[in-house]
């Protein structure tokens, strides 16, 4: 995959006429080209990656654009810990402990179905060049006792840092890189909390790199089936 196939800037709406708007959304293409709608429609979770170094200052972008975004209170709960080389290694190690204790003593016993797509995810954290693991510097650990204020926190918390994770998804193409987020790093939570060693709870990981393969856009629901208007 070319490097510069996602350098065509998020910026710079040039919106078309309705028509066109109206055809285009049918395809599931964006109604703009160049704008960051085009950028929304044109993301794809990326699962296989060149082993091409990333440059730090690319890495420094993404996580600026993490930062930008919006969040409860402007408490701005995200922490981020980029992992490459030695201690991705080591931290992928520590998940991999982690799904193998997943087996025998589940911390996710309703969920074990899903264990080898965790598996399947530790794979690709492996191929990537970079992972970044996201925590909320606020979050309770998971399975602790929550009040409904502490509740109430920390989905508004998780909200903040899913809208940072999109950022970075975004800014990643910009900088011609591809990405994935992950969640499966739930099952291994305990050691890569160790791993982390820091206030917090981890809350998600995004692999990053080149992509090294172009899926075609998963589908979507209907609107029909997820917007209902009201008037
Ligand atoms: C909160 C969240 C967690 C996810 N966790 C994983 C994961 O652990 N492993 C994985 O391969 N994909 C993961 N994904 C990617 C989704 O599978 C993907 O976004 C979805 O299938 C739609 O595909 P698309 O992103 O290419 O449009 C996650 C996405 C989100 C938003």
């Amino acid at each position: 995959m070319e490097k510069s196939q996602g350098k065509a800037g998020i910026c710079g709406h040039k919106p078309k006429d309705a028509k066109h708007v109206k055809e285009t959304l049918q395809n599931d293409a964006a109604p703009w080209d160049g704008g960051i709608t085009q950028a929304i429609y044109d993301r794809r979770s990326i699962r296989r990656y060149t082993a091409e170094k990333v440059p730090h200052e690319s890495i420094e972008e993404v996580l600026k654009a993490g930062m930008r975004a919006p969040s409860a209170k402007n408490r701005q709960p995200w922490r981020f810990t980029v992992a490459t080389g030695k201690a991705k290694e080591e931290a992928l190690d520590a998940m991999e402990k982690g799904l193998e204790r997943e087996k025998e003593n589940p911390l996710l016993p309703e969920s074990t179905g899903y264990l080898q797509g965790a598996w399947h995810s530790l794979g690709i954290m492996r191929q990537a060049p970079v992972v970044i693991f996201v925590s909320n510097a606020l979050g309770k650990e998971i399975g602790s006792a929550m009040t409904v204020d502490d509740r109430v926190s920390e989905i508004c918390n998780a909200q903040s840092i899913g809208a940072a994770l999109e950022n970075m998804s975004l800014a990643a193409r910009e900088q011609g890189l591809e990405s994935l987020w992950i969640c499966n790093t739930f099952f291994a939570q305990k050691e890569i909390r160790d791993w982390l060693g820091a206030e917090g709870e981890p809350y998600a990981a995004m692999a990053l790199g080149y992509g090294d393969e172009n899926p075609p856009a998963r589908a979507r629901k209907e609107m029909r089936e997820v917007v209902e208007w009201r008037a």
